[in-house]
């Protein structure tokens, strides 16, 4: 064999980069025309175990995998993290290859938002819940109408989303339903470090001292979980939780408990499944989380 065949077949292993439209909806009509089951994993990219979780779960339902990789800009308000957010592309598509994922689909800006873009989402229900949308009032909206857009490019069997975006998960659900978009949404766990402390791509942004700070965040909802199980009024019990999280040394956004399924406000637990979900900050870095009950 040739050394440019030889080294043609090894870059073949990898997944196939798409970036236009065009080459998306050839690649998934021939994957159609086989038969085979697609699964989609939405992602912004700076892949870590999390987000490869949600790819070794697509894999057990679907055949073939296409990973999106874009940093969504109309989620981002003007003071948040769009130009520092971590961009990792050729590590990502290593930890892909790995995992023999078919196709990224890593989009321009240009692309997903052309010159006149004029269509926004404005997702209700559990987008208005009082949690993520109080703190970070764009970002539903943003999210809503780029998942909205990917999922009618690839119109896949599933698509894949992880439960450490709880309040996410539950405004990707009612999108897809309530637009009559044929996927169904997969939740997968959260992957955590052995210490507890959810993984996220903005886990980068914290010092060595808030590092070892941050896990008092899991901490906090496993100790208020317990609590709520012995019997502990529900106000009670919150209050604790933010009051411990506070003593560590973050700033509260929210700490709530909430119906698992419409995310509305809960009284007592027997009017459950109970999920409780905070957010703070530690430093300039923005942490959430969320278990249930
Ligand atoms: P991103 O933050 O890159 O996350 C992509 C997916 O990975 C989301 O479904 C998220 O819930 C999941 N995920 C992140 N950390 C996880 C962890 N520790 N365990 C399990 N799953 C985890 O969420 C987004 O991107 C964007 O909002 C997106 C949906 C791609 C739209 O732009």
């Amino acid at each position: 064999m040739t050394r440019t065949a030889k080294s043609a077949l090894i870059q073949r292993k990898g997944p196939r980069v798409i970036r236009s439209l065009p080459a998306l909806r050839r690649a998934v009509a021939q994957m159609r025309a086989k038969r085979e089951t697609v699964a989609l994993v939405p992602t912004m990219g700076a892949l870590h175990a999390g987000h490869l979780a949600l790819v070794r779960l697509a894999r057990k339902r679907a055949r073939r995998i296409i990973v999106s990789i874009f940093v969504n800009p109309t989620q981002f308000a003007p003071n948040e993290d769009f130009g520092s957010y971590p961009r990792t592309f050729a590590t990502d598509l290593a930890a892909l290859a790995e995992l023999k994922v078919d196709a990224v689909w890593a989009p321009t800006a240009k692309t997903m938002y052309p010159d006149g873009f004029a269509t926004r989402i404005a997702p209700e229900g559990p987008a208005l819940a009082g949690m993520e949308d109080k703190f970070r009032p764009h970002f539903f909206g943003g999210v809503a109408t780029v998942v909205a857009k990917l999922l009618l490019q690839i119109v896949p069997d599933i698509a894949v989303f992880g439960q450490k975006d709880y309040q996410q998960l539950k405004v990707v659900t009612a999108l897809a339903r309530d637009l009559d978009i044929p996927v169904k949404i997969v939740g997968a766990p959260t992957v955590r470090e052995n210490d507890g402390l959810a993984m996220s791509s903005r886990n980068a942004y914290l010092s060595a001292e808030e590092r070892a700070t941050a896990p008092a965040l899991h901490r906090a909802l496993k100790d208020c979980a317990a609590r709520l199980k012995s019997g502990r009024p529900i106000a009670e019990a919150l209050a604790e939780g933010r009051a411990a999280i506070e003593r560590a040394g973050f700033m509260v956004d929210y700490f709530e408990a909430r119906h698992a399924e419409t995310l509305a406000p809960i009284a007592r637990l027997a009017d459950g499944p109970v999920r409780l979900l905070v957010a703070a900050k530690l430093g300039r870095t923005r942490l959430i989380d969320n278990i249930p009950v």
